[in-house]
């Protein structure tokens, strides 16, 4: 008889030690269980009657001590839980969900081709100068041998401000050149990316703000063949190793002799397409030798030093790359249109 009691004692004590509770209900069913006014305990209390005498003392230790082993894994399990239901509510985190896909910006397709074109003449030894976009009427026009009444300024239709008309919004990156040649005396070789300003009227081909590059080499003894190995190898490296380029008499205020450069149409291998308008060639840059007025005017004797410089835009050839038809999108910032860049380097 008193074996049986011994053993259901021992039963108790297996359960109370096993439980585990994953929540503070579960909890309280246990506290309940075990240690409330009407616990499973009590009735054994009033089993110690059948208990033979000699066992009795032991009988009521063993029962004691179920009780505070209760009491004791209540504890535990109470702090357990408590740890646990801070941190899910402190961090409000389901650290086991799986991670949101982050979303991954796209470079801009005129970031893309300046980089390129930068990096291309940053290998001949260009360095990148920058400078302003308001610029004075001296850097953008009457530097560059463009003086106020000259029939070339109509070339470019200016913005200027209103409040000092002496100043404007520069409609080429060929004001970077009085600058440089201001600040610093030959050798120079810099190419000058940035934003330009034209009064023109917003189309699918024009825009009255674009991006130009600019460049720069002065020093003694540089020809028309320095200039023209120079655009060429640029040619290849941009549009691949079979590119030609040719060399048009052309008219700029600040080069004599002036050329535009074309390049042998990349997308149709100069076969003839829509965008070489069944030419072979698309036209790229303008360019030519420094006019020694153009050095006189910024203190750089041209007796001593001869130069070369071009300058291209860079929608055109962004949006000959790319394939793109309307250069409107290239200032939206429409994320239907950028995101299709993600792959573009
Ligand atoms: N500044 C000219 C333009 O905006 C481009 C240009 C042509 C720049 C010839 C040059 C150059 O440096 O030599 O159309």
């Amino acid at each position: 008889m008193s074996e049986d009691l011994f053993a259901k004692l021992n039963t108790v004590l297996g359960e109370i030690n096993s439980a585990q509770p994953t929540d503070t209900a579960e909890l309280e069913q246990f506290r309940i269980k075990y240690l409330g006014s009407k616990n499973t305990l009590k009735p054994l209390f009033g089993e110690i009657k059948n208990v033979a005498p000699e066992r009795k003392g032991e009988f009521g230790k063993v029962l004691n001590s179920l009780k505070q082993a209760a009491e004791a894994k209540f504890a535990e399990l109470s702090t357990a839980l408590s740890i646990k239901s801070d941190a899910a509510e402190t961090s409000g985190l389901d650290l086991t969900a799986p991670g949101l896909p982050r979303k991954l910006g796209a470079r801009h397709p005129i970031s893309a081709t300046q980089d390129k074109i930068i990096s291309i003449f940053g290998r001949m030894g260009f360095a990148v100068a920058e400078d302003r976009e308001i610029e004075d009427d001296w850097h953008n026009f009457t530097a560059m041998n463009t003086p106020e009444d000259h029939p070339a300024r109509d070339m470019q239709d200016t913005f200027y401000l209103r409040d000092n008309p002496n100043n404007l919004l520069r409609t080429h990156t060929s004001s970077v050149q009085a600058r440089t040649m201001t600040a610093t005396k030959p050798p120079i070789r810099i190419i000058a990316p940035g934003r330009v300003y034209r009064n023109e009227t917003i189309s699918a081909r024009a825009h009255c703000q674009f991006h130009q590059v600019e460049g720069l080499y002065i020093d003694k003894n540089v020809s028309f063949a320095d200039m023209k190995q120079t655009l060429l190898f640029f040619a290849k490296e941009m549009y691949g190793p079979d590119s030609k380029i040719r060399l048009r008499p052309s008219y700029f205020p600040f080069t004599e002799p002036s050329a535009e450069m074309d390049v042998s149409c990349f997308i149709c291998d100069a076969k003839g397409c829509s965008v070489c308008k069944h030419t072979g060639w698309v036209e790229i840059l303008g360019c030519g030798m420094v006019d020694p007025e153009v050095l006189k005017n910024c203190d750089i004797d041209p007796e001593v030093y001869t130069g070369f410089a071009f300058g291209m835009g860079i929608e055109r050839q962004a949006m000959m790359r790319y394939k793109i038809n309307d250069i409107r999108l290239l200032f939206e910032n429409d994320v239907r249109f950028l995101q299709q860049f993600q792959s573009v380097h």
